[in-house]
């Protein structure tokens, strides 16, 4: 391990890279990174970072978020086939019939979307804007794409708009029932369910605190309950316990591992940057209407 990781330092500084990796990926893969994030906290670092190469450790739409902000850059994804089945259950078809039916309407697109879906939308969003980038539009009616769940969460937030919802959903956080809750918290009473809102609304009901990963470490972090729930995928736990060493963290449930998120590894880290591989390649047409939304959410994010 120490081999691979002095092995690793070596490229970074050979190269110029960074590594820049989700709360989701392995601990091992997590230790090595340069960043590591949320969605959000990624998309904005990769805007800042002074480098050659990025390497990406996360899904492929992350890889592309960070090429589309990145134009000069080349970035690396450690698992070509790493990619979040979610961010393909939209279509270009259906919102274009959306923007026909609904001339007033915004497209507001989740990042965890394909560059292509991202390239017809008005609007990216993360987990920790959503709320408050729809309340922010000036669109009375909103298309929200492509995860219903956190579609369904930002409707009962920002009630005085129209959400058209889509058809889409992570496999991870949806199978996450109620019900797993409900026991968890029957043998913890004390602990503090944190919920992640690409669940199901019937489990976003029972939480105590709802938001993106960042969000739920940082509410973890902060608070003085020493038991919690953890109703998201869990990779967080990594950080979850490196920040709060003295506190107890339970998983919601026995089926919250994304299988893409855990295909990066530190081989696969050293593999790409060593022969500079699985480089995200786009085409430049396509990146210059995907950039115009993800700088909007940029912009709109900032306090
Ligand atoms: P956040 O990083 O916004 O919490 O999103 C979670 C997720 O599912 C990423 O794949
Ligand atoms: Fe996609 Fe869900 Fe995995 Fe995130 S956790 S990459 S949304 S499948």
């Amino acid at each position: 391990m120490e081999e691979k990781k002095k092995k690793l330092e070596a490229l970074k500084r050979e190269k110029r890279a960074v590594i820049m990796a989700h709360y989701y990926v392995p601990g091992e893969v997590q230790e090595i990174a340069n960043y590591v994030g949320d969605s959000y906290y990624l998309s904005e670092m990769a805007t800042r970072v002074d480098c050659d190469i990025i390497v990406l450790c996360g899904v492929r739409f992350m890889g592309e978020s960070a090429k589309i902000l990145n134009p000069k850059k080349k970035v690396l994804l450690p698992a070509a086939n790493a990619d979040c089945p979610m961010a393909h259950m939209a279509t270009v078809e259906r919102i274009e019939e959306v923007r026909r039916e609904h001339p007033d309407a915004a497209v507001v697109c989740y990042v965890n979307s394909t560059a292509e879906l991202k390239s017809h939308s008005d609007v990216c969003v993360t987990s920790s804007n959503a709320v408050k980038i729809v309340r922010a539009l000036p669109n009375k009616e909103i298309f929200f794409i492509p995860d219903e769940h956190l579609g369904a969460f930002v409707a009962e937030q920002v009630p005085e708009k129209t959400i058209l919802q889509n058809d889409g959903y992570c496999h991870v956080h949806a199978n996450i029932r109620p019900e797993e809750i409900m026991a968890a918290k029957k043998a913890r009473p004390e602990a503090k369910v944190l919920v992640h809102p690409e669940c199901q609304s019937s489990v976003v009901q029972l939480a105590d605190y709802v938001g993106s990963t960042a969000g739920i470490i940082q509410y973890a972090t902060k608070s003085e309950a020493s038991e919690f729930i953890v109703a998201t995928e869990l990779g967080v736990l990594t950080e979850l316990k490196k920040r709060n060493p003295e506190k107890k963290f339970y998983a919601a449930g026995n089926t919250q591992i994304c299988p893409n998120m855990k295909k990066i590894t530190l081989d696969g880290v050293i593999d790409v940057l060593l022969h500079e591989t699985n480089e995200v390649i786009m085409e430049e047409s396509m990146r210059e209407a995907a950039y115009a939304p993800l700088c909007r959410m940029l912009e709109l994010a900032k306090d």
